[in-house]
């Protein structure tokens, strides 16, 4: 017998109660304009390379000759033929440099079975290494002779977010297990916790005060759970945060680290943006650790920073002071090493990616002055455009921008909406009247009576020039 309708199958329950703002319905709506022929640009999502952020060119050479060895040698050869005479049309620096290839060669010796055939599954030892002195180098701290990176508790990763699943997996035993977020947050913690069904502990950084926070917030938000029977595992914290941009200073990270202590805590710390900082100082957690034994799960990422290589998908967690599974004799790095297990291995390109990330092309050699320059223009632009969208705001009634720089975002506050709108609503209109896509705040979570918008600063300048008149326009008549 042949059935026309399709068949109807109950699903995990915590799956399709799963939400993700930053692609919904505001998305969803500015792809079926795009369809119809409306210039849509795509502010929701931190997604540098989309809204035309070129990739850092030495990454890319050695991408590509990697992929294809067989030109690593002709460009050696090439260049033995050629050397000492001038060719018409071709500078020296039109040719890869020895540096390039050299680095390309070393990978791909370490890289034993090549691009093409599945790695460790927690990625090869001398890109663990890499990573391990990258982080020691970052944090002036030493693997060898005190509580630095060790290279056997990193696991590299496709992208910051399959770390983040792999340490809430395992946090969140059953329905009363809980972690603390900050809200807003970005939607990938909601939706792990969502996934398996424990409980989102939301935690308030004080917005009028640049989303600072202290020992009392985090507290509030701590007993209020317990009260509810909620056992706390763990606090999220993300460093510059995402949507607010918050940077966190020294003295919050030491509270963080403390409030974790005193609770028995472990840390989750979001620092894929720690390159996104615009002249203020990063402090990561794993500098401040010190000799407390504070399980501290750092996640770094390929997606933003000055590379923005999101869709090779590259990153890595580092795990310090890993508890033991209770009931059993196994560390949660073994844990974590079997879930890297069963997903076989990140891509091989992510993977070569991050080594490239955690290994930048150092002073003097041939590549430093072009990698330099093109970092530094490209944290200018983004801390420009920033800048301009911010000094729009201040001439649109009733809107707020609290804190520093960092990220990627700006979140300001929208004081005035019609009686009745949401900032949903004010985001679709947005996106109707100017082809702006932007994520409304209630997506990132927000305290109630307040409304938001978060805005990826990442479209060319030129780009920004052009709608801000319109932005400004919209709101001030959509206000009124
Ligand atoms: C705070 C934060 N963490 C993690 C991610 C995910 O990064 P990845 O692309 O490395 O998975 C993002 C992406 O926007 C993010 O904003």
């Amino acid at each position: 017998m042949r059935h026309t309708q399709p068949l109807e199958i109950a699903v995990n329950r915590n799956i399709l109660e799963m939400e993700y703002a930053v692609r919904g319905p505001i998305p969803q709506r500015a792809a079926e304009l795009k369809k119809q022929g409306m210039t849509t640009i795509a502010c929701n999502l931190g997604n540098p390379q989309a809204l035309g952020q070129k990739p850092m060119t030495y990454y890319r050479q050695v991408l590509s000759l990697v992929e294809d060895p067989s030109k690593i040698e002709r460009e050696r050869q090439l260049k033995k033929m050629l050397k000492g005479q001038a060719l018409a049309g071709f500078e020296a620096t039109d040719f890869t440099s020895d540096y390039v290839l050299d680095i390309c060669d070393h990978f791909l010796t370490n890289m034993a079975t090549g691009m093409g055939a599945y790695s460790e599954s927690n990625g090869p030892l001398f890109i663990r290494e890499a990573v391990a002195n990258f982080i020691n180098r970052r944090d002036k701290t030493d693997g060898m002779t005190d509580n630095g990176a060790n290279p056997d508790h990193i696991y590299l990763t496709n992208g910051a977010s399959e770390g983040v699943r792999y340490v809430i997996d395992l946090l969140i035993a059953d329905a009363n297990d809980g972690l603390m977020l900050p809200i807003p947050q970005y939607p990938l913690y909601s939706a792990a916790i969502k996934r398996c069904g424990g409980v989102q502990v939301d935690y308030y950084p004080d917005e009028d005060n640049g989303w600072t926070m202290d020992a009392s917030t985090l507290e509030k938000a701590y007993e209020t759970a317990q009260k509810d029977g909620v056992r706390v595992k763990g606090i999220v914290v993300i460093n510059p945060g995402n949507p607010t941009g918050a940077i966190l200073d020294e003295k919050t990270v030491e509270e963080v680290i403390a409030f974790a202590y005193d609770k028995g805590l472990v840390i989750i710390a979001d620092e894929v943006y720690q390159e996104n900082v615009y002249g203020t100082k990063f402090v990561s957690f794993a500098g401040k650790i010190g000799d407390t034994n504070v399980p501290l799960f750092s996640l770094h990422s390929l997606s933003k920073g000055y590379y923005g290589e999101c869709g090779h998908r590259g990153g890595y967690l580092e795990v310090r002071n890993a508890p033991m599974v209770g009931g059993t004799d196994l560390s949660f790095t073994d844990l974590i090493f079997k879930q890297a297990s069963v997903n076989i291995c990140p891509t091989t390109v992510g993977q070569l990616l991050t080594y490239l990330m955690v290994n930048p092309p150092p002073e003097g050699s041939a590549p430093y002055r072009e990698f330099m320059q093109e970092k530094r223009s490209i944290l200018q632009e983004l801390r420009d455009k920033a800048t301009m969208i911010r000094e729009g705001f201040s001439e649109m009634e009733g809107v707020e921008c609290f804190g520093r720089t960092g990220a990627m975002y700006l979140f300001p506050r929208l004081n005035i909406l019609p009686e009745g709108a949401t900032d949903f609503d004010y985001c679709m209109n947005l996106l109707e009247h100017t082809g702006l896509c932007t994520v409304n705040g209630a997506g990132f979570g927000q305290k109630e009576g307040t409304n938001h918008l978060r805005i990826a600063f990442l479209p060319p300048k030129s780009l920004i020039e052009e709608v801000l008149p319109k932005w400004i326009r919209f709101h001030n008549d959509y206000v009124r």
